[in-house]
């Protein structure tokens, strides 16, 4: 039997990506993109759907004859503290709802993404592990944390295949990202390319786990398309990509815009950040289904560079078009010094 995925916030960052390379690997035909937003021109999904409705998700699930769902639609940590009930309601009741709907119609397969924002300022700052000490204090990593707990029992109690990837905040030059910390990791490539100059919301040495989108997208096809007897983690994977702070991102950027001027201003969303990991140990996902990163710093800045300036229309300033001999940045040492 043909796999039928429905996609659940396909217009959001993760979404815009997961999208194309699932029609690309099940054909277009085959893949229902949803977003809250009604589809427009261009936009890449197919329905509008508000994913707290449960009778409409139901309805879709069996008219088209869904196996599988991606479900992607989240409120993230920043915007989660400013509206802590609406975050709560999407993070936790959406999932709920699909859960229910993989068990009363027998669907093969959903996938959930949870975070980094699981853990918390009690959790260990450098290399954390899967299994530690898990005690967030904001309302989208406590939502996130109780989405893995609700995802595991629904494999235990009624053998629902949902399978999920605790991310790093993600890197991409499509769809912006939606009211996360992480999000300054985005917004200072346009600023960079635009302005030669970023005003920071996070002080220039928080240290935060990160992931380029591609790597993203690949982990998620990669888990969803290993056999179920490998998965041994019901809750969430960790997964790693890379680590780095402000200033080494801003470092990386100044191999190419030398101009770049920075001025840290850090807001509220600072103390999300000091509550989570610098950096996360993935031993279980690269064990378990040969997970193994593509991008570091380096090849991310390089490659962010050249899709944003082309899609800007920008010309590319020389050094960025001559990548030649880029010297290592000092993220190990940085999170070293920091430990140590
Ligand atoms: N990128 C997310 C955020 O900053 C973390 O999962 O909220």
């Amino acid at each position: 039997m043909k796999d039928r995925i429905l996609i659940i916030g396909s217009c959001g960052q993760i979404g815009t990506e997961l999208t194309i390379a699932l029609r690309k690997q099940h054909g277009a035909e085959n893949v229902i993109a949803s977003d809250i937003h009604a589809p427009q021109p261009g936009s890449g999904n197919d329905i509008q759907l508000d994913v707290l409705d449960h009778e409409q998700i139901e309805k879709i699930v069996k008219e088209c004859g869904i196996t599988q769902i991606y479900l992607l639609a989240a409120m993230l940590s920043a915007n989660g503290e400013q509206n802590s009930d609406a975050a709560w309601k999407l993070n936790v009741q959406s999932l709920l709802s699909v859960l229910k709907i993989a068990k009363e119609q027998k669907l093969d397969k959903i996938f959930w993404p949870s975070s980094i924002a699981v853990f918390g300022p009690d959790s260990p700052r450098y290399n954390c592990p899967q299994q530690t000490r898990i005690e967030p204090n904001t309302v989208y990593g406590i939502s996130k944390r109780t989405g893995e707990y609700w995802c595991s029992y629904y494999f235990e109690k009624h053998g629902v295949d949902v399978r999920s990837l605790r991310f790093p905040g993600l890197i991409s030059y499509t769809a912006p990202p939606g009211g996360g910390t992480t999000d300054y990791a985005v917004d200072i490539f346009h600023q960079a390319l635009e302005k030669q100059a970023y005003t920071c919301f996070l002080e220039e040495d928080t240290c935060l786990p990160m992931m380029y989108m591609p790597d993203a997208i690949r982990a998620t096809l990669e888990l969803m398309n290993t056999p179920k007897e490998k998965i041994h983690i019901r809750t969430s994977y960790n997964l790693a990509g890379m680590s780095f702070a402000p200033c080494d991102l801003a470092a990386a950027i100044r191999k190419y815009i030398p101009e770049l001027k920075m001025t840290y201003r850090p807001d509220s969303r600072q103390a999300i950040a000091n509550g989570w990991p610098a950096s996360i140990r993935d031993d279980q996902a690269r064990k378990e289904w040969g997970w193994n990163p593509e991008y570091n710093l380096k090849s991310m800045t390089a490659d962010m560079l050249q899709k944003l300036s082309k899609i800007k229309g920008m010309t590319i300033p020389e050094t960025i078009s001559q990548q030649g001999d880029f010297p290592d940045f000092p993220i190990d040492n940085h999170i070293f010094a920091k430990a140590h």
